[in-house]
């Protein structure tokens, strides 16, 4: 356990990680829709987190099995579980960091933006709940459609008079995960060398890997940058359709979630140096939310960061400009999701 907790936390930390077992467990994660494809390895990866004394896991249903299963595992955190609306309130109290995978994914042929009628109105839900108990704590949404999903909490937070931008995030990073591993096979490259940013909303084409940020420098042809683009945006379908019916990515969407959580408690935790890309509230664009690498910080988002967009190629010019009408859509039918309910 401790050889793979290691190993887990120096790959999110990109080889900077202190000793694990210096690592004061401190911060409390709740998992909202803990039972699920994603929520139960998610749940079982943070629980191998040194940095976590508190593991809440919600559910509407079944997460007591999976809470039992979890706590004997001999890692710090204490796992506790919470069933349906009643015990929610109980399950936020005191957080630090709130993952949202709840709500229903894909099945072959569907899009994301095919669960916005069922995930809008579950992550409205939940998102009021968060603002009435753990107002200050990150909120990491992955449900989909993450494009629409984002904006309706933003708008749940302002109508309850709690929306803080640097604490909201629309978990991106699997598509970072996918880029960087399709690239390094590609290029017959180190994996954990390689990282590439990935930009712009999270669905179809609004996911724009920017391969010519990648690290360490590499050059591709213009048909590599073609077919990399394609099967990075395509990723998520590739998926759904190998499960042929039982659900889109949740292993590879755990690990990226676990990730993203390390991450934030990192910087919760004073480490000045931990970048992640992300869909935030930007003004990067002329889109009120866009994905981009972002620094952070003990309050957040600390600096979103504007350089990735200098240079860009023409290929990658192009893309971004066709994927705005798409993501724009995306952000205003949330937030008129949002504010017709009230
Ligand atoms: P799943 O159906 O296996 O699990 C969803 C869980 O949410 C279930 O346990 C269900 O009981 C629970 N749930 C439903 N309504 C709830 C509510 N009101 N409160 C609390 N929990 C509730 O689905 P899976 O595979 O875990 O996917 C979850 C979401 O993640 C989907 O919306 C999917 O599209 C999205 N997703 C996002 C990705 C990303 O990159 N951001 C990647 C892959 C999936």
């Amino acid at each position: 356990t401790a050889a793979l907790q290691q190993c887990f936390i120096r790959r999110a930390q990109n080889h900077t990680a202190p000793n694990a077992f210096q690592v004061q467990a401190s911060f409390k994660v709740a998992i909202l829709g803990a039972a699920g494809g994603i929520g139960q390895p998610l749940a079982l990866l943070v629980k191998m987190s040194p940095l976590v004394s508190d593991l809440h896991l919600y559910d509407i249903a079944n997460v007591k099995g999976v809470a039992a299963d979890l706590s004997h595992c001999n890692t710090p955190s204490r796992v506790r579980d919470f069933t349906g609306n009643d015990e929610l309130a109980n399950c936020l109290k005191d957080v630090d960091v709130v993952v949202i995978p709840a709500g229903v994914p894909r099945k072959p042929g569907m899009t994301r933006d095919d669960l916005f009628n069922i995930n809008a109105s579950i992550v409205k839900t939940l998102v009021e709940a968060v603002a009435d108990n753990c107002p200050d704590a990150f909120i990491h949404i992955i449900s989909n459609p993450v494009n629409s999903t984002i904006p309706i909490a933003a708008e749940v937070l302002k109508q309850k008079g709690v929306y803080n931008p640097k604490k909201l995030f629309g978990v991106t990073t699997l598509d970072v995960v996918r880029a960087n591993t399709f690239v390094a096979q590609k290029k017959n490259l180190k994996l954990i060398d390689v990282d590439v940013p990935v930009i712009g909303g999270h669905a179809g084409i609004t996911i724009l890997p920017l391969l010519s940020k990648t690290k360490p420098s590499v050059t591709f042809t213009d048909e590599e940058v073609h077919d990399l683009t394609v099967r990075i945006q395509n990723a998520g379908t590739e998926v759904v359709e190998a499960k042929a019916g039982a659900g889109s990515a949740t292993l590879s969407m755990a690990y990226a979630a676990a990730r993203f959580v390390e991450s934030s408690l990192r910087a919760l935790d004073g480490d000045s140096d931990v970048y992640e890309c992300s869909f935030v509230q930007s003004e990067l664009t002329d889109l009120p939310f866009f994905a981009s690498r972002i620094k952070l910080g003990k309050q957040g988002v600390e600096a979103v960061i504007s350089s990735d967009l200098q240079g860009l190629t023409e290929y990658e010019e192009k893309a971004l400009e066709s994927l705005k009408p798409e993501l724009r859509g995306s952000i205003e039918k949330g937030v008129a999701f949002a504010n017709k309910q009230t």
